[in-house]
């Protein structure tokens, strides 16, 4: 995704999450467990597409940042616990020791609670006005919860075991909501931020649904196809639990072309942004359905 503005926009991502994650007064293991999640490594893909979406609109950039950082929060606390033994399993994660492995898991229990009230504590110090605010926080509030990521976790986890038993539109509605719901609320509250009028949040989510699912897809046949040293996770983890994947249960062939068909539905909303403002976004979701970590 090389841009200049978007590598701006992680190098401040980056310094805000690190002065989140200060937290002085927090138990020393605690701390180390919080910010060896998020510190040490992650695309910061979600706050790139909140704060590339609030450049459509001119947006100021603390409540962009403020909500970027929010979302960042609580998609590495979604990462600790679904690396959880009683979840995936995984001893890797950014090409390091998942954090229960490298702490204890009752630290990393702790340290994925005690994100995600970073996250909304961060976002009730985004600079905009109350209203706004608000609408910030339930956005973000129902991505993660049970109508969002959550609810898109307990789905993933009823389904492992047997995926033959999940159709095409089950395994979409899995993917909307446990990797869907984050992305869509980036892109939400980055619009959110700029004041955008109605009809361009209704575009722009048509464009952050296409992208949560053209990510996870993307997920799905990194796992069959990558490696483990390049991913920074463990690949061929899916197929040996059994996961509902899109490769599981339509192939890779069929699942690239799904992948093609999203990147034309993404390209096709943004063409109705003047192209020099939707440049950072064009690029982020090329870099969805092509990337290689
Ligand atoms: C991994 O997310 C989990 C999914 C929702 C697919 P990312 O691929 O964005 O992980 P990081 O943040 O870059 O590590
Ligand atoms: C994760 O999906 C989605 C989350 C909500 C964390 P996966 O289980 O496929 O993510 P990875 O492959 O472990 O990163
Ligand atoms: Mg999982
Ligand atoms: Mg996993
Ligand atoms: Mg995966």
């Amino acid at each position: 995704m090389p841009d200049d503005r978007l590598d701006a926009w992680r190098g401040r991502i980056d310094a805000a999450l690190a002065q989140a994650l200060a937290l002085p007064d927090t138990p020393p293991r605690l701390r180390e467990a919080m910010r060896h999640a998020v510190l040490l490594g992650g695309k910061r893909m979600r706050p790139l597409l909140t704060l590339a979406t609030g450049a459509l609109f001119d947006a100021p950039e603390p409540p962009l940042l403020a909500s970027g950082v929010a979302v960042e929060l609580i998609h590495a606390y979604s990462l600790v616990h679904d690396d959880l033994p009683s979840m995936d399993d995984d001893a890797l994660r950014r090409g390091q020791p998942t954090v229960h492995v490298a702490f204890d898991e009752a630290t990393a229990v702790l340290a994925g609670d005690a994100l995600q009230a970073l996250a909304f504590d961060v976002l009730a110090d985004a600079r905009i006005a109350p209203d706004a605010g608000l609408a910030l926080v339930r956005t973000l509030a129902q991505a993660a919860g049970a109508s969002g990521m959550c609810g898109g976790q307990a789905l993933d986890l009823d389904a492992t075991g047997r995926s033959t038993d999940v159709d095409l539109d089950a395994l979409e509605r899995l993917h909307a909501l446990k990797t869907g719901a984050l992305i869509r609320a980036a892109v939400r509250m980055g619009a959110f931020c700029g004041n955008a009028d109605a009809a361009s949040l209704a575009s722009l989510d048509d464009f952050a649904q296409a992208l949560g699912l053209a990510f996870q897809v993307r997920d799905d046949i990194l796992d069959v196809e990558g490696d483990t040293a390049q991913l920074g996770k463990t690949a061929g983890k899916d197929a040996a639990q059994d996961k509902a994947t899109f490769p599981a249960l339509i192939g890779l062939a069929a699942s690239k072309d799904r992948l093609d068909a999203l990147r034309a539905r993404m390209h096709a909303v943004l063409d109705g942004f003047d192209p020099s403002r939707s440049d950072p976004l064009r690029r982020l979701a090329s870099y969805a359905v092509s990337r290689t970590h």
